[in-house]
C-alpha cells in the first residue's frame, strides 16, 4: 500500500495517559470494595468516558441511578484532570516526536483520532498539536471505537482515501475502529492485546517509516 496519511491515537500511544485513566477509575472502584485490574482496564481502553463507567460497573456487579453515573463520572475526570495537569512536553512518550517529524519529511499527513473529551488539553499540555494535520476527539464524533467514525472523519479532513491511511493504536477497540474504516492498523503495546493488528510494535523508540512492515 502506499501510505498517504498515519492516524494516531492518543491515549496510550502519544501519551501514557492510559495509565491516569485507570488509576483514576481505581478511584471510584475502589469505594465499592471490588478489585479493578490493570486486566479489566484492557476494556475501557478506546471506549467512551461513559461507556467506561458502564463496563466498570458491570464489572464490579454495581447498579446505579443515571444521575449518579452522571456525577460518577464527572468525579473521575476531576480526578483525572489533576493528573493532566501535572503532564509537560516530557511526558511524550520515547521516539513519537522523531516519528512524526519523519512523516513530515516524507510529505505524509499527519493526524488525530482520539475518543478522549480532553485531547485538546492534553495536546495543550506536552505542547504537541502543532504535529498534527487534523484533530479528531471525543468532542467531534458520535459514535465511539470500533466505529471507524474518529478515522474516517479525519481521513476525510485531510482528504486522503481510507485505503491509504495507517492507524496506530494501543486499543483493541481502536484496531477494530481502523480496520472499520478500510486502513491497516499498527498495534503499539503488547501483541497479546493489539493481536489483532496488520503489525505490533512496542512503542516509537528507533521506530523508522522504512520499518513498518505493512502490505
Ligand atoms: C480514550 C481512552 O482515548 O479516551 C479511554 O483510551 C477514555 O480510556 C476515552 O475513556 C475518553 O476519555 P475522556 O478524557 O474524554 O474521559
Ligand atoms: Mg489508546
Amino acid at each position: 500500500m502506499t501510505i498517504l496519511a498515519c492516524l494516531f491515537d492518543l491515549d496510550g500511544v502519544i501519551v501514557d495517559t492510559a495509565r491516569f485513566h485507570y488509576l483514576a477509575w481505581k478511584v471510584i472502584s475502589n469505594r465499592w470494595g471490588f478489585e479493578f485490574t490493570e486486566h479489566h482496564n484492557e476494556r475501557l481502553k478506546g471506549i467512551s468516558r461513559m461507556d467506561s463507567l458502564e463496563i466498570l460497573l458491570e464489572i464490579g456487579g454495581i447498579t446505579v441511578t443515571s444521575k449518579d453515573k452522571t456525577q460518577l463520572a464527572n468525579e473521575k475526570n476531576q480526578i483525572y484532570l489533576e493528573y493532566i495537569m501535572q503532564m509537560t512536553p516530557e511526558d511524550v512518550l520515547p521516539g513519537v516526536r522523531n516519528f512524526l517529524h519523519e512523516l513530515r519529511n516524507n510529505f505524509i499527513k499527519t493526524g488525530l483520532g482520539s475518543a478522549s473529551k480532553n485531547a485538546g488539553l492534553i495536546l495543550e499540555r506536552t505542547e504537541m498539536a502543532s504535529f498534527f494535520d487534523v484533530i479528531v476527539d471525543g468532542n467531534l464524533v458520535t459514535k465511539v471505537k470500533p466505529d471507524p467514525e474518529v478515522f474516517a472523519l479525519g481521513a476525510k479532513l485531510l482528504r486522503i482515501n481510507n485505503k491509504n491511511c495507517v492507524v496506530f493504536e494501543d486499543a483493541v477497540a481502536g484496531v477494530q475502529a481502523a480496520h472499520n474504516a478500510g486502513m491497516k492498523c499498527i498495534g503499539i503495546g503488547s501483541p497479546l492485546i493489539v493481536r489483532e493488528a496488520d503489525a505490533v510494535y512496542p512503542g516509537f523508540d528507533n521506530l523508522r517509516l522504512k520499518d513498518l512492515c505493512i502490505n
